[in-house]
């Protein structure tokens, strides 16, 4: 099997990955719950993962770091929590449902929500979002990297500008946390929301929001938290107060070492690969006869997240083709952004998705292409 679905969840995981699942599941005990040594001992590998995954977006303090359920999960938690009624939101039509269908709900309770723009490849242009911006604007989410696309928008440029305006900054890295570099400081994110499951290596039930000490969320969830149990209402502290009942501990403490896997590594390094991968694949795909290609060209500009159709042939047909005779995994369909489908042009059909991680290799690449020529030919 070929594996290039690592957008819709990463797939292999490390070795340490693994073990750090079935150490957890041996344990057995609640972090933060109990005084015993098995309760600690889980409570410290819980507090591990939260200090690698600060490192890998340079967090200073671990306690913003907040486990979640997933980055739907994450972004609902960031967006709800922060937002209230006459509050404006900016956002693009290149988002995810995670972000869209928690923002539609909140436009029914009186959250103002504006969909900027992008063009063709999936660009969104700054002046764009600038203009967007009212005296009541709250907040920008933006997604880093167009899970459709692959297209990467202007996270910096972004966070620079709503530093400026004194507006919030949510960046969704579903697809870019553990596979491009992210320094929340440096791109100026008050809020970054990621699946634990992607790029990050860990298993699927994991995500993670990191949260900037000038904002405080409401929860999502409310209930036991292991700490100042006589109180009615949850704590204040980071992480509990967004944390609410018992923790995926073998989740995280498995998120924990696919984040140490990438910190060893250097998510730079895995940037580069990717990028080498695009380089050659791209133009090659694009010499496939009738096949449509969608996003920028300049792997510069895109993650390896690869979109295209088959002039004369249904999605779904190749998706099955790939699968069924040549072993490739992809994902076929509307990829949960159907805005961004209508800006590419691929909707209401959609498109054929293969998407690369960093155990992909050049090999995979050139068997993706062989065989959608000879499904060309078909
Ligand atoms: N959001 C994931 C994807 O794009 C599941 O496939």
């Amino acid at each position: 099997m070929i594996y290039l679905d690592n957008a819709a969840s990463s797939h292999p995981k490390p070795p340490t990955v693994h073990r750090a699942v079935a150490e957890a599941l041996e344990l057995g005990a609640n972090p933060g719950r109990s005084g015993h040594g098995r309760a600690l001992e889980a409570a410290r590998r819980i507090h591990g993962a939260r200090e690698a995954v600060a490192r890998l977006v340079g967090v200073a303090d671990p306690a913003r770091i907040v486990f979640t359920l997933n980055g739907t999960h994450a972004l609902n938690l960031a967006l709800k929590g922060l937002l209230r009624p006459g509050d404006h939101v900016v956002t693009t039509v290149m988002e995810h449902n995670s972000v869209l269908r928690p923002l539609a709900g909140l436009e029914r309770r009186g959250v103002e929500v504006t969909r900027v723009p992008a063009d063709r490849e999936g660009r969104v242009r700054m002046a764009d979002i600038e203009a967007a911006l009212r005296p009541r604007t709250r907040l920008v989410a933006l997604v880093h990297a167009s899970n459709v696309s692959g297209t990467l928008l202007p996270a910096a440029e972004v966070g620079r500008l709503c530093r400026r305006k004194g507006v919030v900054f949510l960046l969704d890295a579903a697809q870019t946390a553990g596979a491009a570099p992210i320094d929340v400081e440096e791109m100026g994110c008050h809020l970054l929301a990621a699946p634990g499951h992607k790029g990050l290596l860990g298993p699927q039930g994991t995500g993670v929001l990191y949260v900037h000490p000038d904002l405080a969320l409401d929860p999502l969830l409310e209930g036991g938290t292991g700490t100042r149990s006589e109180a009615p209402a949850m704590p204040v502290e980071m992480p509990e107060a967004l944390e609410a009942g018992t923790l995926n501990t073998p989740g995280i403490v498995g998120l924990g070492a696919g984040v140490e896997h990438l910190l060893a590594r250097g998510v730079d390094r895995v940037r580069r690969q990717e990028e080498e991968i695009l380089t050659w694949l791209l133009p090659e795909l694009a010499r496939v006869p009738g096949l449509v290609l969608y996003g920028p060209a300049d792997p510069a500009e895109r993650v390896a997240v690869v979109s295209f159709n088959l002039e004369g042939h249904d999605g779904a047909h190749v998706g099955f083709a790939l699968d069924e005779h040549y072993g490739i995994a992809v994902r076929v369909g509307l990829h949960c952004a159907p805005l961004a489908h209508r800006a590419l042009g691929s909707f209401p059909a959609g498109s054929v998705r293969a998407s690369f991680g960093p155990f992909s290799t050049h090999k995979d690449a050139e068997a993706l292409v062989r065989a959608l020529h000879e499904i060309a030919r078909t």
